[in-house]
């Protein structure tokens, strides 16, 4: 095991340094000048295309990964998207037509819950697209045509490498789908200059271990995303949970006012993520309101943006490189895998195997 790991102590923290080589794996043959190469797509893009909706479909972080593909898939196809937490869609036995396409995100393409929706799924006529990381996985047997996500094998229980992997993937799906049309074209080749050097644009922030350790004997840590990137803070705050054994949880800050503002105070640790795009007033003013009620602020911001964010001396804050923003989750979120992984190694928790947790839930 030890020499599977390298110089590395555990599985999680090797699979997050790792993401530089993983995301450059997940793009290999597939990034042409002039749009995509997705082999597993290619017969069935017409049907694709003619789809009236997009259903996501999978659980934990394959599913956070599909909503960080969310806003971009929309923006490039025009096509309406929704999201499904597998198991809620198998409880509501959600409507689902002939005329959908059904997108199903599973890391090890074995989960249980995922395979029930997509048996479900098949069953209503849906054309069902696979976006995996395990060949002859049954998710990749049993749907229709799919992308392979090429990160290589991922061991530590908690996804990080395949969860970046995913979401490039769908980047190129939606670029594929996208390509008939003319007036998006400038957009695409931005975001095709944006994926190639996406691999570069990886840091390894030195000072997570140091921000975690502030934080070991918090009780509970917060993070505010949005647009973008609230998908971003749905998955910090999951990895936070999952191996740090500590309560967190990820809002979407346009809800702020509508219930988590009463749990500001000077103690409970939020992170605010408002690195560059659209959004970047809004969160603005989001930093604002929690500042204004003390809030103990821990700001991501874009590289030498700290004075635009305007935080007081008071917050801490994470820099990151700024790239394509609808990429931006591809960057934002290894900081919070690398602020989970030293937060758990430092309050004495398993990385690799946390308590309760199984690397691939088979059982419904
Ligand atoms: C388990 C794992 C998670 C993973 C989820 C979905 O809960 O611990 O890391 O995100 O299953 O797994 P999948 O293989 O379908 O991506």
């Amino acid at each position: 095991e030890q020499i599977k790991k390298g110089s590395y102590d555990h599985f999680m923290q090797k699979e997050i340094h790792e993401q530089p080589h993983s995301l450059t794996t997940t793009m290999r043959g597939r990034l042409k000048d002039s749009g995509v190469v997705l082999g597993g797509l290619k017969e069935h893009l017409k049907t694709l295309r003619r789809s009236r909706r997009v259903i996501f479909i999978g659980c934990g972080t394959s599913y956070n990964a599909a909503l960080a593909a969310r806003p971009f898939v929309e923006e490039l196809t025009g096509i309406p998207v929704t999201m499904e937490v597998a198991s809620d869609l198998l409880d509501r036995q959600g409507p689902i037509y002939r005329e959908d396409t059904a997108v199903f995100v599973s890391q090890s393409g074995e989960t249980a819950d995922t395979l029930l929706a997509l048996e479900y799924a098949l069953e209503k006529g849906a054309l069902c697209v696979g976006v995996t990381n395990t060949v002859g996985s049954t998710l990749s047997r049993k749907t229709h045509c799919g992308i392979h996500i090429n990160a290589g094998c991922e061991i530590g229980v908690a996804s990080t490498k395949a969860y970046t992997s995913q979401i490039v993937v769908m980047a190129m799906i939606a670029l594929a789908i996208g390509s008939d049309q003319l007036s998006t074209q400038p957009r695409r080749e931005s975001i095709i200059t944006g994926l190639s050097s996406l691999p570069s644009h990886v840091s390894e922030d030195a000072e997570m271990k140091d921000l975690a350790s502030s934080l070991i004997d918090s009780e509970s840590l917060l993070v505010f995303g949005r647009g973008y990137n609230y998908a971003t803070a749905l998955e910090g705050a999951l990895k936070v949970k999952e191996v740090a054994l500590m309560h967190s949880e990820g809002m979407l800050a346009g809800e702020m006012k509508h219930g988590p503002l009463a749990l500001v105070d000077e103690n409970l640790p939020i992170i605010v993520i408002a690195t560059r795009d659209s959004c970047f007033s809004k969160q603005k003013s989001v930093i604002q309101q929690l500042l204004s009620r003390k809030g103990r602020l821990i700001i991501m911001c874009s590289e030498g943006d700290i004075s635009a964010v305007g935080p007081s001396a008071s917050c801490r804050v994470i820099q990151v490189p700024e790239v394509a923003d609808c990429l931006q989750p591809v960057i934002n979120i290894i900081p919070l895998q690398l602020l989970a992984y030293h937060l758990t190694v430092l309050r004495g928790f398993d990385v690799d195997q946390p308590r309760n947790l199984a690397k691939s839930v088979t059982t419904q």
